[in-house]
């Protein structure tokens, strides 16, 4: 039922994190990373591992926002079997009295009236398995705990996890500077992973803000990890904590880069907003190689014939933002500088997409934040094609684009 923490080797159930609509583009990060078999759960994604694999994870993950190590797995039969189930666990193994901790979780059972009973009871048997030992308990920080129990309990399967990252993962450690509307650096990468870059050619963001996407390209294109910066984890306050080994994946880690293998160019038309960005830029390694440049977008000149634009414009949320005016010129501006890219816009406007004016090839929903967004592809090819596929005019777009939205 319950997982040994001493033992590096043993292989538990290692879960992932992410937003929702993130899952596929998770896997497929796994995957590269050199994992096989990869489950898809809803928000989520599982493999099998040890804790060098949680060490590793957390480290070069980009597309997920914790890793848990599960710990322990039971049924039970009603609301008091959680507690006395929880009380047969060794909880002392996993950490020690002078550290913090906290439970939290997602309940799908109707053997809890309650949604944050179950948490107390966990946090008890916790409380009471160090009192009965140690004669005294930890002390429950809500907030920042150091030591963080995940509880899922579906029907009457009860899975507890020890939250290895801590505060989560998109806190990558090189964000100085943050505009009004940041995007997440999880979705971020999951944007740049999903737009298909082949991770040479140019790269462009015409409304880098503080330069989030741009960021997250090129620790990409460079093989870097995105959390590099990163020290805090929450798997160093574990009694297991092995600190030879998390230098070891440290240490292999990739952590600088004499140049890039493509272009990647920035600019955004308020001036803030660069100055942002260049602060961002200063404290990581890829940070001298990335082009920025105060403009408005329509004036942005492609970098070379071909290549890729991932961009997130206003969504309109901002006073005097004439949303359908930008958007149409958006498409315009693609239309007659963007032959030859591939172009991937997230945005939570409906009415900018229509403004648009170009039929999307794809469409795939997701969220930053608690905004449910579209991120759509447009591929503007040169020369026939673009006739054939690009000059629709808004009555035309198909209602028939098959897409992973709906
Ligand atoms: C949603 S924010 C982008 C946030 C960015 N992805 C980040 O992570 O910080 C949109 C950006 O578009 C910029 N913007 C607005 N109008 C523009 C225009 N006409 N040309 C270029 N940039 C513009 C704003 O200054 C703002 O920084």
């Amino acid at each position: 039922m319950e997982n040994k923490l001493n033992d590096s080797e043993v292989k538990m159930n290692i879960t992932l994190k992410t937003f929702y609509g993130l899952e596929e583009v998770l896997k497929e990060e796994l995957v590269e990373l050199g994992y096989s078999e990869v489950k898809v759960l809803n928000r989520a994604v599982q493999i099998v591992g040890t804790w060098r694999d949680v060490y590793f994870l957390n480290l070069h993950s980009r597309c997920a926002i914790s890793v848990l190590a599960e710990v322990a797995n039971f049924s039970i039969r009603n609301e008091d079997d959680l507690y006395k189930k929880c009380m047969k666990i060794d909880w002392t193994q996993y950490f020690d009295v002078t550290k913090t901790f906290a439970v939290k979780g997602a309940i799908f059972s109707d053997f809890f009236k309650h949604s944050q009973f179950p948490f107390l009871l966990v946090k008890d048997a916790i409380a009471d398995t160090f009192r009965n030992k140690f004669g005294k308990r930890p002390d429950v920080h809500i907030k920042v705990p150091q030591v963080l129990f995940d509880v899922y309990i579906n029907d009457q399967n009860v899975t507890i996890s020890l939250n290895s990252s801590g505060v989560p993962l998109f806190q990558r450690g090189y964000r100085q500077s943050a505009g009004d509307a940041p995007l997440n650096e999880v979705v971020a990468a999951a944007l740049v992973r999903m737009s298909g870059w082949d991770r040479k050619s140019a790269f462009v963001d015409p409304f880098c803000g503080s330069g989030t996407i741009l960021i997250e390209a090129a620790m990409l294109a460079a093989g870097i990890p995105s959390s590099i910066e990163r020290q805090h984890y929450a798997f160093k306050n574990f009694a297991n904590y092995d600190t030879v080994l998390w230098d070891e994946i440290y240490e292999a880690a990739t952590k600088r880069c004499q140049s890039l293998p493509c272009r990647i160019v920035g600019s955004d038309i308020d001036p803030d907003m660069i100055m942002k960005t260049r602060r961002n830029l200063k404290g990581i390694a890829v940070g001298r190689f990335i082009e920025t440049d105060i403009r408005p977008f329509d004036e942005v000149k492609k970098p070379e014939d071909t290549g890729f634009m991932v961009t997130n414009p206003p969504y309109g949320e901002r006073m005097g933002d004439n949303i359908e005016e930008m958007y149409s010129s958006l498409g315009d501006w693609m239309k007659t500088e963007l032959k030859g890219y591939t172009c991937w816009v997230i945005s939570a406007s409906e009415e900018g997409f229509k403004s648009i004016g170009l039929r999307p090839e794809r469409r795939i929903k997701m969220y930053n934040g608690d905004l449910e967004c579209s991120f759509r592809k447009f591929s503007i090819y040169e020369g026939s094609k673009k006739a054939k596929n690009n000059n629709y005019d808004l009555d035309e777009v198909s209602e028939t684009i098959s897409d992973e939205e709906e």
